[in-house]
């Protein structure tokens, strides 16, 4: 044997070893809505591309994404067609953008992840181009970009010369979409335009663990809303410009010998970010940390509403720059911004518009790590285990076609793997369930794409009589920890009593069970039966049909858990029909969103959306200890026809809302979804809220400033003797005319914390 052949044959063996589960795995998924062979899972290598680091990929890449015809260019969006693109290690030249389809994930070897290298002549806007302008619109609205991610790459524009516009990933998204684990490499020269991440539109929406070396800007941003975690900056001019946004949370900055830290000076006359808050940071070799256009006069009011909270600086001179000066210095040396801000606050009174430092937030120490800072795990991908290690659902005997009753079947393969110390790797399907799963301790569940756990049937439909859909722990306190990522859970047809994830277990703070991008869709997808063909929007008219009550609560979490790690999760139920062309509106009736009852507490939820329940999106009642950052809220579209009174009977030992004291003599919609209810609890944290009413009976008439934002009365609440230290950084409003009531009482007037759209509190602390 020649050494070279010997050597290949050497690399060969090694890269058989060490290859990624996910290239490995046979591969089942089942897309029971498309043609019969649609393939879920592709392998740019079997479509051509080379990986070689020679051969020009494009073509083949992109073939790989559009094989089965799947959501592109023309379409609205879809749940019908998802696919998992996959790409194993190497060199991936490409000349022109790669286009990901709706309800697609993008998926390198975690192990090693690949590169996409551009061209020196690379065309396109984004190496990946997430959303199109085939016209002068985006492809997708970005508002109703959902479940999408892309993971565990390398983007690199350092052929490109640096004068010439490139940007790394184009990505217009809102919420359950994710980027994870990618570095963007850039030229660093003095004349370089180039752009790591670019978005310009979206309600959003969740990243992590992203490197950016070099560039004009390492990320250029405009969204509704986003968290953000774990982002380097190396060596950019500037590491992170806002173009715009209403709420905005970084977690775990690291920011590098940049000209810029963060910019947030956009806009002449209006100040174009509403706010940022940022955390457990660092920022080194960088003149400017965080350059900002407010002032005590500019406008709106309130925004460029910034808090900062254990913040380190090396190097940095001047961390808050703005038009009047430098508005808090730095240091040549080393510093740290314990915690400091401009806005408006409430302490718990207010409003006082300040600049200057603040209190810390108490941080309770079960929620944080050796560092002090709060604990933080990114989502597993398992990158030590051999595809032996891993026990599929299909081929345990699960259909995942969305007729089937999989219960047993499904609840076999989970107790196997728990078993067998293994991975349920959930493939690809829509798994129809007619009586609760159980997921014990130790299970580790990963889903293919958005594989699918749907209930249906009569044992979840008495609304007097609950059940869970998923149960996590049998009962509430069992001790143990799980690790569950990447699928959805949902109903079928009426579910009135279907309570979704059932969260019983207790985790030890220091090794916490985790749920990462686990999302609740709630109607409006085919194969749910809860979509326009049955449940069409009756605008004016408030008459409830059955068929359309849908759920009973998204996700209680109950007295004896403990110690649950969420990170990216979207308990949404539908407001539109994804599978509709014109993506038309329906009314469905979820009564819950998340419940959180447990007493000893310990939850961090990164990144979390609750979204068109009727009561409430998050309640908290009797615990502590937990950490928010960000939450995004939207009230039900139909309320107040009818409103949150309807039609759910209020059940006193859930602490459910009933509206009657808190709305006596309060004058407008008044009984409608709270966003955030806290009840006699303590060491609640939330870093960002953007707590959104934007319709009355279908019309968004009443949710800009000059209608007086009448969506609703009030949307957060603070009640019992028992609370204490629930802390609000960026509290951001839309549609309702109280921001916050204390037991009843309004604290915050939206009309006092204009920003430019939402209404905003910097800091609230209720004492
Ligand atoms: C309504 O809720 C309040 C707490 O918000 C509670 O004190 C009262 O007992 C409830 N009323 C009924 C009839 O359940």
């Amino acid at each position: 044997m020649r050494l070279g052949t010997l050597l290949l044959a050497v690399a060969s063996l090694t890269s058989a070893v060490n290859a990624y589960w996910m290239g490995d795995i046979a591969h089942r998924g089942y897309a029971p809505f498309a043609y019969s062979g649609y393939p879920v899972f592709r392998n740019v290598k079997d479509y051509g591309a080379k990986g070689d680091g020679v051969t020009d990929d494009t073509i083949a890449i992109n073939a790989a994404i559009t094989a089965g015809n799947p959501c592109n260019q023309g379409c609205t969006s879809t749940t019908t067609t998802p696919a998992v693109v996959y790409f194993p290690a190497g060199t991936y030249l490409i000349s022109g953008s790669i286009k990901p389809a709706y309800f697609t994930q993008l998926i390198g070897d975690a192990s090693s992840p690949p590169t996409l290298k551009a061209t020196a002549n690379f065309a396109g806007f984004g190496l990946i181009d997430a959303n199109p302008y085939y016209t002068q619109y985006l492809n997708w609205k970005a508002v109703n970009v959902f479940f999408r991610q892309i993971r565990n790459f390398v983007i690199d524009t350092t052929n490109i010369p640096p004068a010439n516009a490139a940007t790394g990933i184009h990505w217009p998204s809102s919420q359950a979409t994710s980027l994870q684990n990618i570095v963007f490499n850039m030229p660093t020269a003095s004349n370089v335009v180039h752009v790591g991440l670019f978005m310009e539109e979206g309600s959003g929406g969740f990243v992590t663990d992203l490197t950016f070396n070099g560039g004009a800007t390492g990320a250029s941003m405009g969204n509704q809303q986003f968290t953000m975690r774990n982002l380097k900056f190396n060596n950019c001019k500037t590491a992170i410009y806002h173009l715009w946004n209403w709420g905005w949370t970084y977690s775990g900055l690291s920011i590098n010998n940049c000209g810029v830290g963060i910019d947030i000076t956009a806009g002449s006359g209006k100040v174009e970010t509403g706010s940022i808050i940022v955390f457990d940071s660092s920022f080194t070799n960088t003149p400017v940390a965080i350059s900002t256009s407010w002032t005590t006069a500019s406008s709106p009011d309130t925004a460029g509403t910034l808090v900062l909270e254990n913040i380190a600086l090396t190097n940095v001179p001047i961390a808050v720059k703005g038009p009047q000066g430098t508005y808090l210095s730095g240091s040549t040396g080393s510093t740290t911004i314990t915690a400091w801000g401009n806005g408006h606050k409430y302490t718990p009174s207010g409003p006082v518009e300040f600049a200057g430092a603040l209190t810390p937030n108490p941080r309770p120490v079960s929620l944080l790590a050796s560092n002090g800072r709060y604990y933080t795990r990114s989502k597993p991908q398992y990158e030590t285990l051999s595809a032996s290690q891993f026990i599929s659902a299909r081929a345990s005997g699960a259909k995942g076609d969305a007729a089937t009753d999989d219960t047993a079947a499904l609840q076999n393969a989970i107790n196997t793997a728990v078993a067998q110390g293994k991975v349920l790797y959930l493939d690809y399907g829509l798994y129809r369930v007619t009586s609760t799963i159980r997921i014990p301790p130790g299970a580790k569940i990963v889903g293919e794409s958005y594989a699918t756990i749907m209930s249906a049937g009569g044992f979840f439909n008495d609304i007097n009589n609950p059940k869970p859909v998923l149960q996590v722990g049998s009962s509430s306190g069992q001790a143990g920890t799980v690790e569950l990522s990447d699928f959805i859970v949902s109903t079928q047809n009426a579910q009135a009593g279907a309570v979704l994830i059932e969260w019983n277990l207790a985790s030890p703070a220091s090794n916490p069970s985790g749920m990462w991008d686990v999302h609740t869709r709630i109607g409006g997808f085919v194969g749910s039966q809860q979509q326009v063909g049955q449940c069409l929007k009756t605008p004016g008219n408030p008459t409830v049909r059955q068929e359309c009550i849908v759920a009973f609560m998204a996700m209680h979490i109950t007295k004896g858990a403990s110690g649950l790690y969420m990170e990216n999760v979207w308990l949404w139920t539908a407001d539109h029909d994804i599978d509709d062309a014109a993506n038309t509106q329906i009314t469905l009736y979820s009564g819950r969103g998340l419940y959180i009852e447990s007493t000893s507490g310990t939850f961090w939820l990164y990144g979390t959306g609750s979204e068109h329940h009727v009561l409430y999106q998050y309640q908290l009642s009797s615990t502590q200890n937990i950490f928010m950052g960000m939450i995004q809220t939207e009230t039900p579209y139909y309320q107040p026809t009818p409103n949150a009174l309807v039609p759910f009977p209020s059940v006193s030992s859930l602490n459910d809302p009933n509206f009657s004291t808190s709305c006596s003599g309060v004058s407008g919609n008044c009984a409608a979804a709270w966003g955030l209810r806290v009840l006699n609890s303590k060491n609640i944290l939330v870093y960002g809220a953007g707590l959104y009413s934007f319709f009355s009976d279908y019309s968004t008439a009443c949710s800009t400033f000059a209608a007086g934002q009448t969506c609703q009365s009030r949307i957060a609440s603070v009640e019992g003797t028992g609370c204490s230290n629930v802390n609000i950084y960026g509290l951001n409003t839309i549609g309702a005319q109280s921001m916050l009531t204390r037991d009843g009482v309004s604290v915050a007037w939206y009309a006092d914390n204009v920003n430019n759209f939402p209404s905003s509190v910097g800091v609230y602390k209720s004492g």
